[in-house]
This record gives C-alpha cells, sequence and structure tokens, in this order.
C-alpha cells in the first residue's frame, strides 16, 4: 500500500516491497521500534554523546546563523569561488546539498577529499589568479587527507587577504586546525561536540559552503525540524515514513538481504546518494553486520548495472529517491527524422523520465527485487531538509536496531594505522603491520 504522509514534503511508496515487506511484518517491529527510539531520546545507547543533530534547530543559535549568513555573503561577494577542504561528514552534506539546490553548483569546488596528485594540480591550474575562499572543514583537526590539501591548496590564497579568505570549521576547543586558526587570524565555526561528521549537515560544517552557494538555509532547517517533530510525535512505523523506512530495512536484512541499492533519476542527486552512502556505511557497517549501502543513478546505470539489478545475484533490495514536481518544462521536439519517436512528441521530458521510473521499479519487482520508493513533492530547500533529517534519523534507528553504535566508525583507523607505519609517522613505527611483500605476476 502507498503510503502518504502529508506532514512532510515527502511520501513513502512501499507497494513494491510486498511479498517481502508487509505491513504485518512491520507492524511486528513496532516494539522494537518503539524500544530503541526511546534509548534514542533518552541518551540510553552506545554513542549517546553524539545525538546533537536530533533537534536540528537547536544545532545554531539565531546569533550563530546570522553571524553564518553574514560570512557566506562576505565570501561570495569577494570572491569567486570557494573551496571546501575536508573528507567524509566534512563535506559529502555540503556538497550533497550544493549540488541539488544551487543555481551554480560549481561555485563551490572540493578538497581533499583525496590524495591524487593529479586532481589538485588540476585544480590549482584551474583555479589560478581568481579569487578563492577556503572553507578547511575537519573536527578532529588532523584528518591526513584535508591536511595535506590545505598545504598544497592554500597558496591560492593571496598571503595579503589570507586572514578573511580562510575560515575553519573545526572542534571549539582543542586540535591543530584551532590553534593554527588562532595564530593566523582566520575565523572560525564549530563542528559540536555532540554531533558527528555524517550527521553534521545542519551544523556550520554544511551550512557555510550551502549559504556561499546562495541557497537559503532557512527552509533547510525548517524541513528537517518537520520530520524531527513528526518523528518526535509517534515511533510507530506504519505513521512514521523514517521509522518505516527503518523497519523495513530491518525485515530484509533478516531475511538475507545483503545490499541496499539507493537509484535516482535525477543526476543533481548524485551526491545526495553519496551522503547517503557513508551515513549508512560507517553507522551500520560493523560487528560484521548490516545492508551494504550501494547506489545507482538512472536512467544511465539502467544500461549499466541495470542488468545486474534485473537478472543478477538476487541479494538486492532497493529504495528509489524520486522528484515529483517542480521540474522545468521541456518538450520533445517534432522532427522529420525517422527515429521513431513521434509518438513522443511535444511530451515533457520529465514525463518520460516519470515513466522510466515506474517501468524500472515494476520490472525489478518481477525480477524478485524488492522496492520502496521515497517520493519528493519536488527539489527544494525545504524537502532536502526533511529528507536529510528523515535519513538520519531511520539510520541511527536502523542501526540501534542491528544493536551496533550508529555514531563510530572504529573501522576506518585498520588502513590508518597501516599508511602511517608505510609513511613513518612518529609514534607508529612499532605498530604491529600485515603488510604482505608484493606477490608479483609477471606476464
Ligand atoms: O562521519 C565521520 O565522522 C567521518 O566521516 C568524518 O567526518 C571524517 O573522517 C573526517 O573527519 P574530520 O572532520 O575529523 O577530519
Amino acid at each position: 500500500m502507498p503510503k502518504q504522509f502529508d506532514k512532510l514534503p515527502i511520501a513513502l511508496d512501499v507497494n513494491y516491497l510486498e511479498p517481502n515487506v508487509t505491513t504485518d511484518m512491520v507492524a511486528e517491529r513496532q516494539a522494537m521500534v518503539k524500544f530503541v527510539d526511546g534509548l534514542l531520546r533518552e541518551g540510553n545507547h552506545p554513542g549517546s554523546e553524539f545525538t546533537g543533530w536530533l533537534k536540528p534547530e537547536t544545532i545554531m543559535s539565531d546569533y550563530e546563523l546570522a553571524k553564518l549568513n553574514a560570512t557566506a555573503k562576505r565570501l561570495a561577494n569577494d570572491t569567486d569561488v570557494m573551496l571546501v577542504i575536508g573528507i567524509g561528514g566534512s563535506y559529502l552534506g555540503a556538497r550533497a546539498v550544493i549540488e541539488a539546490l544551487a543555481d551554480d553548483p560549481g561555485r563551490v569546488v572540493y578538497a581533499g577529499q583525496n590524495m591524487s596528485a593529479h586532481y589538485m594540480t588540476r585544480l590549482k591550474a584551474l583555479f589560478k589568479g581568481k579569487r578563492v575562499a577556503i572553507n578547511v572543514v575537519s573536527k578532529s583537526g588532523t584528518t591526513t587527507e584535508p591536511a595535506i590539501a590545505f598545504r598544497v591548496m592554500r597558496e591560492l590564497v593571496d598571503e595579503s587577504v589570507e586572514r578573511q579568505m580562510i575560515v575553519a570549521t573545526t572542534d571549539a576547543n582543542k586540535g591543530s586546525l584551532l590553534d593554527a586558526a588562532h595564530k593566523q587570524g582566520w575565523e572560525t565555526y564549530v563542528v559540536p561536540d555532540d554531533i558527528g561528521g555524517r550527521y553534521s549537515v545542519l551544523s556550520a560544517v554544511g551550512l557555510l559552503p550551502i549559504a556561499y552557494a546562495g541557497i537559503d538555509i532557512a527552509p533547510l532547517i525548517a524541513g528537517a525540524k518537520a520530520c524531527a517533530d513528526l518523528c518526535a510525535s509517534t515511533s510507530d512505523p506504519l505513521a512514521n515514513p523514517a521509522y518505516f523506512y527503518a523497519a523495513a530495512r530491518n525485515v530484509m536484512y533478516q531475511q538475507g538481504f545483503g545490499i541496499e541499492v539507493l537509484a535516482s533519476f535525477e543526476p543533481r542527486l548524485h551526491y545526495l546518494l553519496e551522503w547517503w552512502k557513508q551515513l549508512y556505511g560507517e553507522s551500520e557497517g560493523k560487528e560484521n553486520m548490516a545492508l551494504f549501502p550501494a547506489s545507482v543513478d538512472f536512467t544511465t546505470d539502467l544500461h549499466s548495472l541495470g542488468q545486474y539489478i534485473q537478472e543478477g545475484r538476487r541479494v538486492l533490495a532497493e529504495t528509489f529517491l524520486i522528484v515529483d514536481g517542480g521540474e522545468p518544462s521541456l518538450t520533445i521536439p517534432e522532427s522529420e527524422d525517422p527515429d521513431g519517436l513521434d509518438y513522443l512528441a511535444g511530451q515533457e521530458v520529465s514525463y518520460v523520465n516519470s515513466k522510466a521510473y515506474e517501468a524500472t521499479a515494476s520490472a525489478h519487482r518481477s525480477g524478485g527485487v524488492p522496492n520502496m520508493t521515497i517520493h519528493l513533492q519536488q527539489l527544494d530547500a525545504y524537502s532536502m531538509g526533511a529528507l536529510i533529517y528523515f535519513f538520519e534519523i531511520a539510520c541511527a534507528v536502523s542501526g540501534l536496531m542491528l544493536n551496533v553504535n550508529p555514531f563510530n566508525q572504529p573501522g576506518v583507523e585498520a588502513y590508518k594505522k597501516e599508511m602511517f607505519k608505510l609513511l613513518g609517522k612518529p609514534g607508529y613505527e612499532s605498530t604491529e603491520s600485515r603488510q604482505a611483500k608484493p606477490k608479483m605476476v609477471s606476464f
């Protein structure tokens, strides 16, 4: 049965989950979801010190928001481009919103999310001579990738204006980035103590670049608050779309499904999918558990991974993210070419795209892929805010249903230890390493 939730700009269609997931199966999880919701709200669970995102309207005060908007406006007036330097939760949320909503997403560029010499060299060449603002974002202040990128890219900002054009978003009280900011006189914004990177998009971490890109942050926060209010009003998954989503994922995981694919038919949601993968992957993927979060951009990937989804190993569940309205009018022109498209002449491109979605959902269901659809009324700041909160709280509930701490990421340390040893970072010389000698096969 399609579920309409009229208090939100989001609706959840769960028709094609059946027969794998029925409303009765979700209802069987009501008590569990209620229990977990209680733990989350009472702060009685592992990681409870990281739930500052639960009330999005309280993350920043009105004064802080006004200050942030003023900084964003000043930087946007005085520069051509903002370089956001960060990795994981320190850049993905901002990028998700900017790519989805900004009139000119290219005004914000990103570094520190990889260590490619080619990528950084090209960025440097591209922005040489441009007026560049840098927002360096790191809660710990010590993450290797953004620290290297900051050193490398800093020369893009003219030394004489560094004080005005570099802004650091970091811990309120400690860390080497904070120390550097104080020493150099850069403006600083705070990553709140009680919010981890991947839940931080509605703090200064995401909001400063988002505001720089010209996006009104008030409706973004209002949309998140609308979803937060609904979730606070009921923990019943049959009345709460985020909790329905969490419970349905749990049913599928318990049935042996191994992968959840988030699929969009709108390219400007590509980075929202990337943000979602980080949120779910880092929050739930521990203790040998959880659905592996993957994503596809349709219809592009219908001509590649679509084959696997339709007929490959039956371990996939799918969630579609669909924008229902608000798309620009673009009609398919008449033509004398014999391309067989006359039956679509005069038709809206967005109509054809919507039929492609309906056809895909139906075909994948027939192919044994249970799927549900999150509908957005339209793609605007309010619905993005609601969607961000929807995914955040569903992730916390889903992780707690698996009995993992959804707010830590201990597994991320493993590669770092090995890398620091290989790089000779002081203090890591005697660390145990599983590094084997390469076993090369010559041809
Ligand atoms: O979600 C998280 O906590 C991580 O993805 C971090 O955001 C990421 O590792 C970057 O950390 P930091 O902000 O400390 O540089």
